[in-house]
């Protein structure tokens, strides 16, 4: 995989990792101190800043639909950002079949969609089976972030965590911030801040770990 990024087009091709030996190792895309994750990362605004902040980690992302894809990769180009590794695909399966266990320093959920009908709860990205599977992908010290603007998505997902012991609520005493703990915007984070929304953060770690971002 030697120069993959200098074939950053090979991204477009959403599946691309169906051809790589998984579970993936990360050193084959360069030396990086931490890796993480992004969930729904939509066009990707908040993954690309992100890691233009944090250039000591490599950052994967996987979105559902190719749109978003298109729209990164292009960025990405522009921008020359090369910590940043994108991929189409259901994020558990993702999750479950590209990354070894304890191999996670963060993963990011930010504002996944709520599906509020009770038939479509099952469509939820946050239920206990993914947190399970998130704690177990996740290092000794991981943390994973997530954030609505949904109420009852909120609620729903905070007692779906509560069923996961090996991971703990980094905000205690508060169930979660009301501000963003995040050093680059969403952009669905933007909109809904310009509709004054009340907006839901949480921080959670596998035990002992510290909640900065
Ligand atoms: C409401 S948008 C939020 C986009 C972005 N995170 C933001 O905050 O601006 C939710 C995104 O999650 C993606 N998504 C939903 N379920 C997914 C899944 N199971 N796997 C991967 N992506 C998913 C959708 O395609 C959509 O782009």
């Amino acid at each position: 995989m030697a120069g993959f990024f200098e074939n950053i087009s090979r991204f477009e091709i959403g599946d691309w990792w169906k051809e790589e030996e998984l579970p993936l190792d990360a050193k084959k895309f360069g030396e990086y101190d931490k890796i993480a994750l992004e969930i729904g990362f939509g066009f990707g605004e908040f993954l690309v800043s992100t890691a233009e902040k944090e250039n000591d980690t490599l950052f994967f992302g996987v979105e559902k639909y190719g749109e978003g894809l298109k729209k990164i990769v292009n960025i990405l180009k522009q921008k020359d950002v090369r910590n940043v590794v994108p991929l189409c695909g259901d994020a558990y399966v993702i999750l479950q079949v590209l990354f070894s266990d304890n191999s996670l320093d963060k993963i990011f959920v930010n504002f996944p969609d709520p599906w509020p009908k009770k038939r479509h709860q099952k469509r939820r990205v946050l239920t206990e089976e993914f947190f399970r599977l998130s704690a177990r992908k996740l290092k000794e010290k991981g943390r994973i972030f997530f954030a609505t603007d949904d109420e009852n998505l909120a609620k729903f997902a905070m007692s779906e965590i509560e069923k996961v012991p090996q991971l703990e609520n980094l905000c205690h005493p508060q169930p979660y911030l009301s501000h963003s703990p995040y050093l680059s915007k969403t952009r669905y984070e933007k909109k809904w801040m310009a509709e004054k929304k009340n907006l839901y953060y949480f921080i959670y770690g596998r035990r002992n770990a510290s909640h900065q971002i």
